[in-house]
């Protein structure tokens, strides 16, 4: 089925950026008005992964031959990444097909230009482009990624790995200069810490190498196993993706390949959570208990009842209230940090006190002070937060601070007695494919706009 109808995502500002993304168009409103205190009761279809997608699209650049990807989540991190990897001279098809959005991406006539700073600085998984340009073209120079504003998050673990693999790297008044022109040569390398990034960058600069490539502390997101199950769709030799020791025997052209984005993991979660908190009962169709790793077991403890049907899974609070848990977040299978915000939200209205501890990003604790503005009672000592479950949240003005706050927010608002206005969309529109609309869909008295009601 063509493309026909845009849709409507994202703000205004993001406009002149994105006019070439045909599924993009600037939203109406750029707040979010939210009457809590209703059960949500219906089907939202969970997305392909965000954070598989762009990988994925990535992995695109690598190879002359169509790469056709199914089940994308239409968000506005897809569409600035759409957009970069026009910049560079992909073609792009998009199509509505039943199943989904999907993407067919010619990387055919690609160009390593310097990556303009307007994309890239929206962005930290812009940083992928660097391997797979330097795979492909034997050079690639932009400006050190932005992204949410949620702690350091350096990208010397790219760097280092990339100078492993032969490249040479300069860094200049803000940008990356990365060359090879004598091409990439595999080798060993050990990650400081698993970073998802980092492996992922990593792999795509080295399925194009010569020689092997051994990963060792990699992360082992399913992200990750996605996306090496696209590249060697493609023809790339790849083993032990998923797990810590990944092997990549490089140097092979790679082909075209038509592949299904992973369901998102967080999303399915954050639905769960919103199920939940709500009273409501949510099916999830595409949601997978397996991908929440420890995530699984912790949210049941907390009283979120998840239960397999033929047409999804089903999500609902158990027969108790809500219960405090404690969480610490941790690389997969560890309580993932993107699921962090969201389950603060849910145990905020928990019975007793919940433990909350954030051990990937130093600074992802930005949604507290909006959830206290909602009545939320939580303390926090460095790294960790303490939550007191109380009777009710009153809804308040709030802003979105990163992608998972802003879920984690809207959580909260649907909650809340009373209304609730946030703002900050764009970090909600970054990572979800229309939240609103879908959870209006299903009972919620939310809406999109400029003004207060
Ligand atoms: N780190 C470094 N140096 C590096 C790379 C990472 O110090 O060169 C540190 C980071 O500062 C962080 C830790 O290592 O403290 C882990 O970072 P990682 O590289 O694993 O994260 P990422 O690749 O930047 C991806 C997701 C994030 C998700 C994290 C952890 C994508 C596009 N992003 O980020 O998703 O939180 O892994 O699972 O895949 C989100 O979707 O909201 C989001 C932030």
């Amino acid at each position: 089925m063509a493309l026909s109808t845009p849709r409507a995502y994202g703000g205004a500002m993001n406009a002149p950026l994105l006019a070439a993304v045909p599924w993009w168009r600037p939203a109406t409103g750029h707040r979010l008005l939210i009457h809590g205190g209703r059960p949500l009761v219906g089907t939202y279809p969970i997305s392909g992964a965000k954070n598989a997608a762009l990988p994925l699209m990535v992995s695109a650049l690598l190879t002359p031959h169509l790469v056709t990807l199914r089940n994308m989540p239409a968000n506005l991190d897809v569409a600035v990444l759409a957009a970069l990897l026009q910049r560079l001279g992909c073609e792009m098809h998009w199509s509505h097909t039943p199943s989904g959005l999907s993407v067919t991406i010619s990387a055919d006539r690609v160009k390593p230009r310097e990556i303009a700073q307007d994309l890239v600085t929206r962005m930290r998984a812009s940083v992928l482009l660097l391997g797979a340009l330097l795979a492909r073209c034997g050079e690639a120079s932009m400006p050190l990624p932005g992204g949410d504003a949620i702690g350091l998050r350096g990208v010397d673990y790219h760097l280092a790995g990339l100078r492993a693999l032969g490249a040479t790297v300069e860094l200049d008044d803000g940008m990356i200069h990365a060359t090879a022109p004598a091409g990439l040569r595999g080798t060993d390398i050990v990650l400081p810490r698993p970073s998802v990034g980092a492996t992922e960058n990593l792999m795509l600069a080295a399925v194009l190498a010569s020689g092997t490539t051994t990963i060792r502390n990699a992360a082992c997101e399913p992200e990750i196993a996605d996306m090496a199950a696209c590249l060697s769709a493609m023809g790339a030799s790849i083993s032990g993706a998923g797990t810590h020791e990944i092997a990549i025997a490089g140097g092979k052209p790679l082909g075209g390949a038509v592949h299904d984005v992973l369901p998102d993991r967080i999303e399915f979660g954050t639905l769960a959570c919103a199920a939940a908190i709500t009273d409501g009962e949510l099916l999830l169709p595409h949601g997978r208990i397996d991908l929440l790793g420890a995530a699984a077991p912790l949210l049941a403890a907390a009283g979120v009842m998840l239960e397999e049907s033929d047409a999804g899974i089903v999500a609902r609070r158990g027969r108790d209230d809500l219960q405090g848990i404690d969480v610490t977040t941790g690389p997969y299978p560890g309580f993932a940090t993107d699921l962090q915000a969201p389950t603060m939200a849910l145990l905020t209205r928990a019975s007793g006190a919940s433990a909350i501890t954030e051990t990937i990003f130093e600074q992802r604790f930005r949604h507290i002070d909006e959830l206290r503005r909602m009545g939320a009672n939580i303390s926090v000592v460095g790294r960790t937060a303490v939550v007191r479950g109380v009777e009710r949240l009153s809804g308040a003005a709030a802003t979105c601070g990163d992608v998972r706050a802003a879920a984690a927010l809207v959580i909260a608002g649907l909650s809340a007695s009373g209304r609730t206005i946030l703002d900050g969309l764009d970090h909600l529109d970054r990572g979800y494919d229309r939240m609103a609309e879908k959870l209006a869909a299903c009972g919620a008295d939310i809406v999109r706009g400029s003004e207060t009601r």
